[in-house]
């Protein structure tokens, strides 16, 4: 089988996969509208691009937080990659260093951050705040020590969406597979799937302050994951944040929520350049690349693209995947008639 597009993969990755896993992966909340409008969104985006431009040399790469990546795409955190493939996490991590992009590493994965640091990839952790804040403070200093770069506060899942596949087929930590960065905490007499874990660990009361207490004592810069509406961003900007992360999680939370890429500018126009904005859900092609940073993005992050790679080869399937997007992205500046990452017109995107 010939890979040429994202969508390969996301076909080919299901026969890898249990149907528990896939379903887990798949998914979303409700009717899953979000997870198709994720993709929708930006097919109905369409560019007006420049021509007549010098393109002969194009520069894909950009620099987040401080840090240099070969063009603006990084894994967003996905629990779980065990149930894809037994490298699980440790082959994401080799992917990413050798690709240059940065991994974000879920709270929930299948691999420690201990391991996972191992590999030398630039990597930021995602952080679910528990109920017990003597534990999610020992989460954080654990992944200041294993030497992560950025800590990515995920704040839209004070309670897990309506998922109704995982209510049919409740999903169950398989033998031989855990929890690590959970592992003192998490046992499967307790918590017989992971929806229980969340429910019983999670904290719904997490509010602002929460937030500017994790800024004023964490070394790590602390980006904001979730963030959909302006006066949200100005508040993250206020609250010492780093970064926000413009996202609907993948459609799995709140179905018939906006769009990553429609809330973007909205975001892009409330945060005025005061710190980096990212955005992910449904980005599956170069051009979605492309219109995400014409809309204000720094870089956008992908989720179940990374799992299906991994899925269908492992580290080499992963790199596949940011090969594919990274070919098609350069072909769209091109195309579009811009010559750099850093300088994508907000004017290739036709108004009508
Ligand atoms: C299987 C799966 C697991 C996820 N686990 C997490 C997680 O542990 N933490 C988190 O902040 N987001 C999680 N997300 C959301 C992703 O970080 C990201 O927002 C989303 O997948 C982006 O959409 P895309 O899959 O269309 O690229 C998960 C998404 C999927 C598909």
């Amino acid at each position: 089988m010939t890979y040429i597009n994202l969508n390969d993969y996301a076909k080919a990755a299901k026969e890898h996969l249990t149907p528990a896993a896939y379903e887990y992966y798949v998914g979303g909340a409700g009717d899953n509208l979000t997870v198709s409008e994720n993709q929708a969104a930006f097919q109905r985006i369409k560019l007006l691009p420049r021509m007549l431009v010098d393109v002969s040399n194009r520069d894909l790469q950009t620099s987040i937080l401080g840090h240099g990546i070969d063009f603006p795409v990084i894994v967003a955190p996905t629990a779980m990659a065990a149930l894809a493939h037994p490298d699980k996490e440790v082959a994401i991590a080799r992917a990413v260093a050798n690709v240059g992009s940065i991994m974000t590493l879920s709270t929930m994965s299948t691999t420690s951050m201990e391991e996972v640091s191992k590999i030398g990839a630039n990597m930021w952790f995602q952080l679910y705040v528990h109920k017990d804040r003597g534990m999610t403070k020992n989460l954080i200093e654990r992944a200041e020590a294993a030497g992560f770069s950025a800590l990515v506060v995920t704040v839209d899942l004070p309670v897990v969406g309506y998922r109704e596949a995982l209510m049919r087929q409740p999903l169950v930590v398989p033998d031989g597979m855990e929890l690590a960065n959970l592992a003192q905490y998490w046992n499967q007499d307790e918590y017989p799937s992971v929806n229980h874990y969340v429910a019983a660990q999670f904290d719904p009361s997490l509010t602002w302050a929460d937030i500017e207490d994790f800024v004023s004592s964490t070394t790590l810069p602390v980006l904001i994951k979730g963030i959909l509406r302006p006066d949200d961003a100005e508040r993250a900007v206020a609250s010492g944040a780093s970064g926000i992360i413009v996202s609907n999680h993948g459609g799995r939370q709140l179905d018939t929520v906006v769009t990553g890429i429609e809330a973007l500018p909205y975001v892009v126009e409330a945060v005025d350049d005061a710190i980096d904005v990212l955005m992910d859900g449904g980005v599956r092609r170069g051009t979605d690349i492309l219109k995400a940073l014409a809309l204000g993005a720094n870089a956008v992050l992908i989720g179940r693209p990374v799992l299906w790679g991994l899925a269908v080869d492992g580290q080499a399937g992963v790199e596949k995947v940011f090969a594919i997007l990274r070919k098609e992205y350069d072909i769209a500046l091109a195309n579009a008639g811009v010559q750099s990452s850093k300088s994508v017109p907000r004017d290739i995107i036709f108004k009508g």
